[in-house]
Order: C-alpha cells, then structure tokens, then sequence
C-alpha cells in the first residue's frame, strides 16, 4: 500500500481512496453475533438487556457503511474472530460458600479512582455515530465514574471535550509529523486538564467493507478534525480532494521507541502504550518508564492475524511483573469477560464496540445504558465467584 493510503486508513477510513478491490475471500459480515450463537440478537430490542441488543439498535439507526465501520474488521477477520472466540473459550471455576452478597467494583486506573474496571477506549468520528459525538462519551463515562479514551480523531477539539465534564480522560494521540504541532497539541491537551497520554502504535488498518463501502468522513468533519489536531493551514475552501491529500501525509507512521523520550520531555503526564502484544515490547515499554500498558490488537481492526488479546494477556502480565499497569481491549462484550480479564492479570478493560453502539443507538443515554450494563454484569459475576472487591478476583477463577 502506498503511505497515501495508509495515512487515510490511520485516521478515519478507506472510502475516499477509491479503492474497490472486492475481496475474494467469502468475508464473514456478521462477526460479533458469529462466535456467540446463543446470544446472537437480531433484532432491535428497545430496552437492551446486553450489549447484542445495543448493537442491533445501532444497526437499525446507522447507514450501513458508517455500522460497518464500526462493526467489521480487518481482511478476513479473523483477529476480529479471534478476541470473541478466546473469551468464549475461557471457563470460570467459582469457589463456593464465600458469604459474598455484595461487590465492591472500585479500583484505581494510574493513580485515578474509578467506579468500574471498565474504560472507554478512543474511537474515532464519533459525531458520524450521533451528533453530540464525543461530548456524549465524555459526560457518560464521568456520570458512570470511570475514564474516557479520548481519540485522537473523535471529532471533537481536546478543548471541547475537556470542558464538557469534569470526569476522568485520557488522550489517545496519533503522532502529527510536525513535531511543533505534536508539542502544540499534548500542550493543549494538559491545559485542557486531561489525566494521562495514550499513545497508539499499532497502525494499518485495512477493513474490507470500508473500501466496498467507500467509506469517508464528510467535508466538513474531516476540516473539523484536521483543524482541531492543529493543522491550521486547513480551510473550508480546500477541495476535498487537496484535504485527504493532506491528511494522506500529516501522519507520523514511522514511529521509533525514541518517541517515547521526546514525549517525556514535553509532558510530565502518565504516558501509556497502545497497541502491545509481544512480552519483549512490554519489558521495553517498562525500562522506558511508562505508567501503562494496553494490550490491543486495535479490536482486529489492524493487521489481520494477530492473537486475541485475552490469549496473550498473561504472558504481558508476566513480563511486566507488576512494574507498570496492564489494561487490556478487543471483544470485551459481557461482564464475565471483564472478570476473566482481570483474573488473567489486567488492572481494567477497555470497551471500543459496545459504546460506539450505544452511542449510535442513543446518544449519553447509551453510553451510560452501556456502562451499567457492564456494572450489573460484573457485580452479578463476582458476587456468584465469591469476589466482594476487585482484589479479590484473581487467577485461581480461570482453571
Ligand atoms: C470505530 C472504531 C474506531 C476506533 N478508533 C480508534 C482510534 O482513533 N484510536 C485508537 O487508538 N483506537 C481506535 N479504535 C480501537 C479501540 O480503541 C479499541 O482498541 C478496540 O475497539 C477494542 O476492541 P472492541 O471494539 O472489541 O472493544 C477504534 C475502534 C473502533 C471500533
């Protein structure tokens, strides 16, 4: 792929490249309902009681290429497959006769309180899912209590997100080639009183139905985007086309660990990495010094092939040996899968899919269905494993 094309995918998508490609492969389209026959929900049930149905009412409402999306992965999906398969293939072993009737879901998340190891992950051209867009997000994740990833490319300026609550956030940042810029923006981002710096590496995406679906942002969004970033030689009147050359070459995609090292001297926030899967990458990002790892395989939207990310969950853990904060993300649907991950060694999840729906379905009022949702989920999990507090869950669940 030419870097043009590969910048485009980095920050909203493959549509307005053009590319039709059809894939040969048969591509399954349906991937979040395949693994889980049992839950699978078709239909749009008004009062969603899990994360299925919140997903149809998304579908109902969404035009199709903006559902597909968010829903479909990269290539054949199979690391899309994958990250729902391996949770379903994990089993609970629950000790019995604990005396537990109520559960405690508080934790910490570097150094921050929050109500539930559950945190919004960034996700991009929110305000293609519902006009508020990321001001939704951000006021649920605060009202829920727990801390919201703010993308890069959510649609919103660092500063309106900021000023829309006074809960938690983290800056998820794509790394501008214009190095000023980049100090211009984390600058921002830390007036804007944001708590901590994520930094996505794993970059490539390559979806199928993007690219049948020729999906873009709209004109005046991707200005919008371009513009909130910094890049203040972007106006209205620039052709679309000029725009998406444009951003084809504002990215930085050949990033180095030494990044790291130009960052910590801009910025005295927690700095976190995204995109891990391999022990080795982890050990490296801990004697840089960052405050956290995220164990992602960007929710198999990236390269296809990668592992679940649950599957490699332990060996990061190990490799860390508690040195710094694991998280981790990818096909979180049920607050078992919250417990499963935390049994296996992370200090919280992350969900991408699950509040891009809600968000699409209705608005802060979906966000917020979805965070309690996964709070009823866990409580109800960890009362039956006999879990009164997060520190009570641990590996002796998971067989
Ligand atoms: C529609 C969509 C857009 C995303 N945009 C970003 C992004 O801008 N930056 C980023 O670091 N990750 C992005 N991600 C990846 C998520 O942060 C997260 O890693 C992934 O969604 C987790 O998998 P899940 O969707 O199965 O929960 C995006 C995911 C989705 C579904």
């Amino acid at each position: 792929m030419d870097r043009r094309s590969f910048a485009q995918l980095l920050t909203i998508g493959a549509g307005s490249l053009g590319l039709q490609q059809a894939s040969a492969q048969a591509n399954k389209d349906d991937a979040d309902a395949t693994p889980a026959p049992k839950s699978k929900q078709r239909e749009a049930h008004p009062e969603p009681v899990n994360v299925a149905d919140i997903r149809a009412l998304a579908e109902a409402k969404l035009p199709k290429a903006t559902f597909d999306y968010i829903a479909t992965g990269s290539a054949d999906q199979i690391t899309l497959y994958e990250n729902l398969a391996a949770f379903q293939r994990l089993r609970v072993y629950p000790p019995l006769m604990k005396g537990v009737s109520d559960a405690d879901l508080s934790t910490t998340a570097i150094g921050q309180k929050i109500n539930l190891p559950v945190i919004l992950a960034p996700v991009a051209a929110q305000r293609m899912y519902h006009a508020d867009g990321g001001l939704a997000a951000a006021r649920a994740a605060a009202a829920a209590g727990t801390i919201y990833g703010v993308s890069s490319s959510v649609g919103n300026s660092v500063e309106e997100i900021g000023a829309s609550s006074k809960g938690p956030k983290w800056f998820q940042l794509y790394v501008p080639k214009d190095r000023a810029i980049t100090r211009k923006l984390v600058e921002r981002v830390e007036r804007a009183g944001y708590d901590a710096i994520i930094v996505t590496v794993d970059l490539g995406e390559w979806k199928d139905a993007d690219r049948r679906n020729r999906f873009s942002l709209p004109k005046e969004m991707l200005v919008k985007h371009l513009r909130d970033v910094g890049f203040d030689q972007i106006t209205d009147q620039m052709s679309y086309e000029d725009i998406v050359a444009f951003n084809a070459n504002a990215w930085d995609l050949s990033l180095t660990w030494e990044f790291f090292d130009r960052l910590r001297g801009i910025t005295k926030l927690p700095l976190l990495i995204k995109g891990v899967l391999r022990p080795e990458d982890a050990i490296k990002a801990v004697l840089i010094g960052l405050d956290g790892i995220v164990v992602s395989n960007h929710g198999g939207r990236r390269l296809d092939g990668m592992p679940a990310t649950i599957d490699v969950l332990p060996s990061i853990v190990k490799a860390v040996d508690g040195k710094a904060e694991v998280f981790m993300d990818g096909g979180v649907r049920r607050g078992t899968d919250v417990l499963k991950a935390l049994a296996l060694g992370a200090r919280s999840v992350l969900i991408g899919r699950p509040y891009a729906w809600a968000l699409a379905a209705d608005g802060e009022a979906g966000v917020a269905k979805v965070i309690e949702l996964f709070r009823e989920e866990l409580q109800n999990a960890m009362i039956a494993s006999g879990c009164a507090k997060i520190s009570d869950i641990d590996s002796s669940l998971i067989a």
